[in-house]
Order: C-alpha cells, then structure tokens, then sequence
C-alpha cells in the first residue's frame, strides 16, 4: 500500500509537470484530486489497511494529498499569470508572425522595364566596368584631350588613366572591340558625375544602347526609338527629334517626350516648353569605327542612351531625384 502511494505520487507529478493549458490541468485536478479521483479513492480505502499499519499509511496519504494539491496550486496560478512559458507547449492554430516583405527600388523596376522592351526587340543585356580607362571612357569615343566633358568639374579621377565611367557609353567600344557585327546590346548601370544640387546625384543610372550592321539607317533609329517610347509611356505619347550634338555621333539627335505632367500645355516640370529631354541618341560617328576596326564603308549603326532617375521620374511622377536615394520607406513602399 505504501509503495503503491508513493508511485502514485511520482506519477502524479510528472503528469502536472507536462501539462502545459488549463484544460490539461483540469483534466489532472479530476483524476487524481477529485471525487473520484485516484488520491481520494485512496483515502475512503483507508478503512481497509490492518489498524497497525493505519496511522503510518494515513499520514502518508494525507501528505501526499497535501503536496499534490500545493503544487497543482502553483502550476495554476504560473499559468494564468503567464509566467511559465511551459516549454513543451504550442499551439499551432495561432496565426503565424507575418514577416514583412521588401521588394525592387523604383529605380530597378524602371532598369528591368527599359531593359524588358529593348530585348524584346531584339537588344541583347551586356554590362561593363564602373571604374573606366580613359581611352574607352573619352578617347575612343572621340572625345579629344581638351572636351569640356573631361574637365575636372565634371569627371572623378582615379588616376591619370583611370576614371569612375561618366556615361555607359564605353561599353559601346568594348563590345565592338571584342565582336564583329552585326551586333545589338544594350548596357544598364551606374555612371558617376562631379555634380550634386536638387536636380543632380554624384551617381546615378543610364541605360545605353547600340546596334550595327549592314544598311542601318537614321530611320532605324527613329523606329526602333519610337516604338520605345510607345511601350514605355503609353501610345498617345508624342515624341520629336530634336538635332543635338554628341562627339561619339553624327549625326545626333535627342529626344523629347510630350510632358507628360501638362500633356504640351506647359508647366514648371517642362519649363513651360510643354517637351521633356528622355535621351541622347545619333548616327555612330566613324571616328568610333575606326578605333574598333570596322569598315564605315560597309557598316553603320546607331546608338543611344538614358538616363533612369529621368524616366523613372517621368514614368511614376517623382519631382524630386534626391527621394530614389534617401532610403525613405514611406516613399520607397508605393513601388
Ligand atoms: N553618353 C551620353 C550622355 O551621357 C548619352 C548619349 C548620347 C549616349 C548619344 C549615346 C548617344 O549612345 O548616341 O550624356
């Protein structure tokens, strides 16, 4: 009988000691502390113990009783007050912690857009070097010695010969120099100018294209440009032509998208000109072809390039360049 209780007991323990919610304790009050619980139908056997052995049983019943009941009260009160996280506990029905998700920079979103378009038509993604020479970032795009475009305001010296790219257009040379046409690419990445107030960033972003091969001509450009602009900012968009002048093409032309803030009536973002500058572009000037060895008699090409931050702005109507590089979540999560 002694033995029996003490089993009991140790039985008894583990069992509070496992149980993690109200339920379970409840459920370990009626079996063991209850009217018909193990302990109490023990007691009302009492009577049946030889009298000898009572008094020794008896109190040993009422002890076990006691402790039991003492520890049941403090597993309650320690799970009501939520203080024992009991371990083995968890209840899966709780809805889970959500974790919060990021997603793309306006500026890669316009990036992949610009980049979608062109491939579809055909431009194939290439990428060059951020920290440029200066025979592929100037020389060889026949940008001579004394071009205002090399001046120290403009350009971040590594070295002498070394330059932070001020444009995507090297990658132009490097990819002629290492293929014959015809040839299609267009060159995403990051340029680095000497220039920073509201309406200009040290670094910011281009998006450069060329295409040569046999018989390409200015209405190549035109189309290719054209159909562009129609998939970038909507089929009504009207764009013009405008002559302009680029060392590396002639020749050269930039284009203008109608604002499309006033829609060509004029306001502050147009300078009241009711036309917005999206990008360079021209006939790839043969000075270029001959650093790269290809025949100006047999090829021609054209090429041109963006800026992002312009067409990211213009795309989603953002007045000001500085917000792309602030890391302000109340403006980065509308993209
Ligand atoms: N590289 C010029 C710039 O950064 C943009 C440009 C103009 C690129 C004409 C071209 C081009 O490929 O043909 O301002």
């Amino acid at each position: 009988m002694k033995k029996e209780l003490l089993e009991l007991e140790k039985r008894a323990l583990e069992e509070l000691e496992r149980a993690g919610d109200a339920s379970e304790l409840e459920r370990f009050r009626v079996s063991y502390l209850g009217k018909k619980g193990l302990v109490t139908s023990f007691m009302r056997r009492l009577g049946k113990v030889p009298s000898e052995q009572r008094p020794e049983v008896g109190k040993l019943a009422n002890r076990i009783k006691t402790n039991l009941s003492r520890h049941f009260d403090e597993v309650s009160e320690a799970l009501a007050s939520g203080k024992a996280e009991r371990s083995t506990y968890l209840d899966v029905t709780l809805p889970g912690r959500e974790q919060p998700r990021g997603h793309l920079h306006p500026i890669s979103l316009a990036t992949i857009e610009v980049c979608q378009i062109l491939s579809r038509m055909g431009f194939r993604v290439v990428t060059g070097p951020n920290v440029e020479l200066d025979y592929y970032n100037f020389e060889a795009l026949n940008i001579p010695k004394d071009h205002p475009a090399r001046d120290m305001q403009d350009t971040f010296y590594i070295s002498d010969n070394v330059v932070l790219r001020t444009h995507t257009s090297p990658i132009q040379v490097r990819v002629m120099e290492t293929q014959r046409p015809p040839v299609s690419v267009i060159a995403p990445g990051k340029v680095y100018r000497r220039d920073s107030d509201v309406s200009h960033t040290p670094m910011f972003h281009q998006v450069e294209g060329l295409l040569v091969d046999k018989g390409v001509s200015f209405g190549d450009l035109k189309g290719t440009l054209t159909g562009f602009v129609h998939q970038m900012f909507g089929r009504d968009t009207a764009l013009r032509f405008r002559p302009s002048f680029f060392p590396f093409t002639e020749p050269s032309a930039e284009v203008d998208i109608q604002c499309v803030i006033c829609k060509g009536d004029g306001c502050r973002t147009c300078s009241h000109t009711g036309w917005l500058e999206i990008l360079g572009s021209g006939m790839v000037d043969p000075e270029v072809y001959g650093f790269v060895d290809y025949d100006p008699e047999v090829y021609s090409g054209f090429a041109f390039g963006m800026g992002i931050e312009r067409i990211a702005m213009l795309k989603y109507g953002i007045d000001d360049i500085q917000l792309f590089f602030k890391n302000d979540m109340r403006f980065l999560r509308q993209f």
